[in-house]
């Protein structure tokens, strides 16, 4: 079998510094590389570096006449089984979703016709920007693959998603990708709707029935569906939480208005129940328009039982979507009444919270997924990461049925 061969485009970010890194870990898989440095990204790493680990010449300019004498840039182009750009900036990304052709590395993009894939990399504020979402999602839409970007400290000292993946992730996707694997952690093409935060069940025009959730570990969910490709709708109780870019946001109060919303975004593949539901509701509320007055003395609260939203999804025939996960929030006997409300609910997947502790309200979380082929246990860890592996995981399953 001959070898497999990528051609890496290396872009003007800070983690250019790992690309003989990431040239070296496909290496070790044997993939071998052709590289195209742009002039930006030989700020930050040398071409005599490249050129040392890749064993090639390393390309610079469009119009080079002694590089296009031995391969001209259009053959370059389709030198490879995949054109990787690694890191991808968000200015080359913007090129390449308008089809500029400036320098070897847009007219590469433009010319090749092989797959391409992207490794982003940029500030969490640019990654967030509307022209970078834009961005984005031209770039899906015409088949790009993509691969990160991670979530974590980055360069200029700000937390968030935008730093490169690591370059042996890169190569583990790569190896995948060539093998004719999905791309791991891709959802791209795929729809989601999550619920997040308490429900609000009015008493009176001023009083509520309400629970502690916070609508920490939905967001960073739907974040985190959203960062893998996928198109995600958020429908959230009352929360102090800031709006989840590049997500549709649908905020409700109550139980009632939390399902309408939800069955209006169907259909869709993934369905995240994470909200936790008031139960039940004061039966009286729609005919009280006026305050309770204390001096009416204490009143006698009937209350309603709200609709078990994730079980309506569940259940909703045609609509349902493909892969149903809800949340079990539990003080004690977790697992099994995590399993109980698997089956009763008639959920795919069931994450076991045990919210005896802080997880309500708290940073982290630590849980177990059930599934019908057994369960994992996640340590106790950051919301975002609980996400990330969830996300990972309902990737994988995509990919598994894909394959
Ligand atoms: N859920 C829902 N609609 C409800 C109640 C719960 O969609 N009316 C969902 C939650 O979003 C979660 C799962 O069901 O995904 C389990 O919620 P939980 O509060 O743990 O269970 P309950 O059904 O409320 O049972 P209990 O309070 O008795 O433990």
């Amino acid at each position: 079998m001959s070898q497999k061969r990528v051609l890496l485009i290396v872009g003007g970010g800070i983690s250019a510094y790992k690309a003989p890194l990431l040239v070296r870990a496909l290496e070790k898989r044997g993939i071998g590389c052709r590289i195209i440095l742009t002039k930006a990204g030989s700020a930050f790493v040398t071409p005599l570096s490249l050129a040392s680990v890749s064993h090639n010449e390393v390309h610079e300019e469009l119009f080079d006449l002694t590089q296009e004498a031995k391969m001209g840039h259009i053959e370059l182009s389709r030198s490879a089984d995949l054109v990787l750009v690694a890191p991808a900036t968000a200015d080359l990304m913007a090129k390449a979703a308008h089809g500029l052709a400036n320098d070897l590395a847009s007219t590469t993009l433009l010319a090749t016709n092989k797959p391409v894939m992207m490794a982003p990399a940029m500030n969490v504020a640019m990654w967030y920007h509307p022209a970078v979402r834009r961005t984005m999602e031209t770039l899906r839409g015409d088949g790009i693959h993509f691969v990160g970007p991670e979530e974590g400290e980055m360069a200029c000292g700000e937390y968030g998603p935008g730093r490169m993946a690591e370059p042996e992730d890169i190569a583990c996707v790569v190896e995948g990708f060539l093998n004719g694997k999905a791309v791991y952690g891709s959802l791209a093409g795929r729809s989601a709707i999550v619920t997040a935060g308490p429900t609000l069940e009015a008493l009176d025009p001023v009083r509520f029935i309400s629970n502690r959730s916070s609508g920490k570990q939905g967001y960073a969910i739907a974040a985190a569906l959203a960062r893998a490709g996928a198109r995600v709708t958020l429908v959230s109780g009352p929360t102090a939480l800031h709006d989840v870019p590049g997500v549709t946001m649908v905020r409700v109060e109550s139980a009632r208005d939390m399902l309408a919303a939800c069955q209006s975004a169907l259909p869709a593949d993934i369905f995240v129940a994470v909200a936790a539901v008031a139960d039940w509701r004061p039966k009286t509320m729609v005919d009280v328009k006026l305050k309770q007055k204390s001096s009416q003395g204490s009143p006698n609260i009937a209350l309603v039982e709200n609709p078990d939203i994730v079980a309506t999804i569940a259940q909703s025939g045609t609509n349902r979507p493909s892969l149903v996960i809800g949340f079990a929030a539990e003080t004690h006997d977790v697992l099994t009444y995590a399993a109980l409300k698997r089956n009763n609910k008639k959920c795919d997947w069931m994450v076991a919270n045990d919210v005896s502790g802080d997880a309500m309200g708290g940073d982290t979380n630590a849980v177990t997924l059930l599934t019908p082929n057994g369960h994992q246990t996640w340590s106790q860890a950051p919301k975002e990461q609980i996400a990330k592996r969830l996300v990972d995981t309902i990737a994988q399953h995509f990919s598994a049925a894909a394959n």
